[in-house]
């Protein structure tokens, strides 16, 4: 699977730099060309030439040791990487990473590249916790860097707790994981609803839900590091938007619907996340309500439904519905995806503990017209998205959704 794939491997100086050596002869014998590159202080645990012999090429510590005078190695190999590992990563280069700083060979070939990044982060447990560390891992993951997070155990600091680099058969099987999922969205074009609608009252007060946008900001990020081209349609949500995503932000259930009903026709696939409105005010005052009465009456009209809209009117499109029930899953979801003609429903009993509304998790039941198709363990968003977006992919590919 990794013959033909350019693996560049970043290691930074901690005592887990001897584990990136198992990880290097993985991929080497798994068919990579890896090419490594070690930081100052990474040689002070393990020796280049353990590095050079597994991987049967140079390895590289100093920016100006330039061996090939047709090429300028940093960006030589920022230009050839498929993806760059960083394994293990300090939380010094973490932060050189998310501040953009490049004084050594592997930071300038960071910045360099185009390339996805993979990063394993290493370091003593409250190094790990620390907000500044925290922080920057935020940050890359905001910009696309995907994590393998350490595991938790004895660590060689004489602590106990998350800060040991993850074994390297788990970071090895990470890489090979990239690699089967990306691309298989390639040319598609997704579109995605995130988060909750806002139905106005007044200037200052609306009607809307617990959305947080997690769950289609998740599947967002998928769909992009799957090779897809993706639009965000999201309503009210507080998360950055991922790298490489276009984002139309709308307010409304009635934006919504316009939002989506312009992009349906240039969509391959459209998931629908967001959790709308059912209703919205007949009336939005144009100044605040004064409370003059001792009671309010409020009176709601239908919202169109964006989902049963597109499903009715869907050519090529395969369309995914979300449900969010609270009892009786099967019955419920089954009825939403045929009323609303989708290709797949992904339910999710928001009562459950680390599933539905704002949580980072979610445990779902995907259906097609058939039944269930899958019923997933508790994960997080993203590993959703991803068994998600694989399921539609392979459905894609077979031609599935084209107009019943
Ligand atoms: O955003 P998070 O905090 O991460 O939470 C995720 C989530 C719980 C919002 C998400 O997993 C989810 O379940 N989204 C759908 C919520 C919802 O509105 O469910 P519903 O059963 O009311 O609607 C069913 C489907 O119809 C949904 O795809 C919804 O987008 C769509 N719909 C509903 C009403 C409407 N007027 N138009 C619609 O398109």
């Amino acid at each position: 699977m990794l013959r033909n794939k350019t693996i560049v491997l970043g290691v930074s100086g901690g005592i887990a730099a001897y584990k990136a050596a198992a990880i290097c002869s993985k991929l080497a014998q798994a068919g990579a060309d890896v090419r490594v590159i070690m930081t100052e202080s990474a040689t002070r645990f393990i020796a280049p030439l353990t590095f050079q012999t597994l991987s049967r090429h140079d390895v590289i510590v100093d920016t100006f040791d330039e061996k090939d005078a047709a090429v300028v190695s940093h960006i030589d190999l920022a230009d050839r990487a498929d993806l760059v590992v960083v394994a293990p990563a300090t939380a010094n280069i973490i932060a050189k990473m998310a501040h953009g700083l490049a004084d050594d060979m592997l930071t300038t070939t960071l910045l360099a590249t185009t390339a996805p990044v993979l990063v394993a982060p290493a370091m003593n447990v409250h190094m790990y916790a620390h907000p500044a560390v925290q922080a920057n891992m935020e940050t890359l993951a905001g910009r696309g860097v995907l994590f393998v997070e350490p595991g938790t155990g004895q660590l060689a600091c004489g602590y106990v707790g998350k800060g040991r680099l993850e074994e390297p058969e788990q970071i090895v099987e990470a890489i090979h994981r990239f690699f089967m999922e990306e691309g298989q969205l390639r040319g598609k074009k997704v579109l995605v609803t995130a988060g909750g609608t806002v139905e106005r009252i007044d200037p200052v007060r609306y009607l809307t839900n617990d959305s947080s946008g997690k769950m289609g900001y998740a599947i967002a990020e998928a769909a992009r590091s799957m090779g897809a081209e993706v639009t965000l349609v999201t309503g009210k949500a507080s998360l950055s938007v991922p790298n490489g995503v276009s984002v139309v932000h709308v307010e409304s259930a009635q934006n919504m619907l316009e939002a989506v009903l312009e992009r349906l026709p240039g969509s391959d696939i459209v998931i629908k996340a967001a959790a709308v409105a059912d209703y919205r005010p007949v009336e939005k005052a144009v100044q605040k309500i004064k409370k003059n009465e001792q009671e309010m009456t409020l009176t709601l009209v239908k919202n169109q439904d964006i989902l049963q809209t597109i499903g009715s009117m869907k050519k090529n499109q395969f369309i995914v519905g979300f449900a969010a029930e609270t009892e009786r899953i099967d019955e419920y979801a089954m009825g939403k995806l045929l009323k609303k003609n989708c290709d797949l429903l992904v339910a999710n009993d928001v009562t459950q503990e680390g599933a539905g509304f704002g949580t980072d998790t979610n445990v779902v039941r995907i259906y097609d017209k058939n039944g269930l198709v899958r019923a997933l363990p508790i994960m997080t968003k993203l590993g959703v998205a991803r068994e998600l977006l694989t399921l539609i992919a392979e459905r894609t590919v077979k031609g599935e959704g084209t107009n019943k």
